[in-house]
């Protein structure tokens, strides 16, 4: 008896959504040769547009805070804002009150970063990355080891 096509494709589905669940709670995405069957198939290597800012915001925050290392007035390169619409991998979690009140109060620790006097920038930088580390106990554990380095 053959299988029905169905079947094959439900449990493909599973497995793919299994696959991305895990992607808040290891370090790095798992590698997946399933085809792609979640949201996240608008960026053609599988990245949420979420996972992709928030890799550029790790540069972004690295960039600064050599800046304030060399004495000097740490800038942002990045439209921060887009924190708040980027699409996630879990959609639900970015739309949660949890992730809106921690958003808000990460883009108001940078703001209060951009605006410090460079004898300020080190506290402030502190601030925004312990902000970076509050979203993430609460939502997405798994970058926690990454983000560390920025302390
Ligand atoms: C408001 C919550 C929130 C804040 C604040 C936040 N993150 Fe994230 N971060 C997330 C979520 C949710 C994901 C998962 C994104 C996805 O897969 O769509 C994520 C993913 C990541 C990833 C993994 C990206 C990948 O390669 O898949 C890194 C690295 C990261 N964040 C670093 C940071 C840094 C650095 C900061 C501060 C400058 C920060 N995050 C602030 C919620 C947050």
């Amino acid at each position: 008896m053959q299988q029905s096509p169905f079947r094959f494709i439900a449990s493909a589905s599973l497995l793919a959504i299994a696959l991305y669940a895990l992607s808040c709670s290891s370090e790095t995405a798992p590698e997946t040769t399933e085809p792609k069957l979640t949201a996240s198939s608008i960026n053609p290597n599988g990245d949420s547009e979420l996972a992709l800012l928030m890799r550029a915001m790790y540069d972004d925050a690295a960039q600064m805070k050599k800046a304030i290392e060399n004495g000097e007035q740490p800038v942002s390169q990045l439209d921060h804002e887009k924190i708040l619409t980027a699409s996630a991998t879990e959609p639900e979690k970015a739309a949660s009150d949890t992730y809106k009140v921690h958003a808000q109060s990460y883009l108001q620790t940078l703001k209060a970063l951009e605006k410090a006097d460079v004898a300020e920038a080190q506290v402030l930088f502190k601030d925004m990355v312990d902000s970076c580390m509050g979203c993430h106990t609460a939502l997405c554990p798994g970058p926690k080891m990454k983000i560390k380095h920025l302390y």
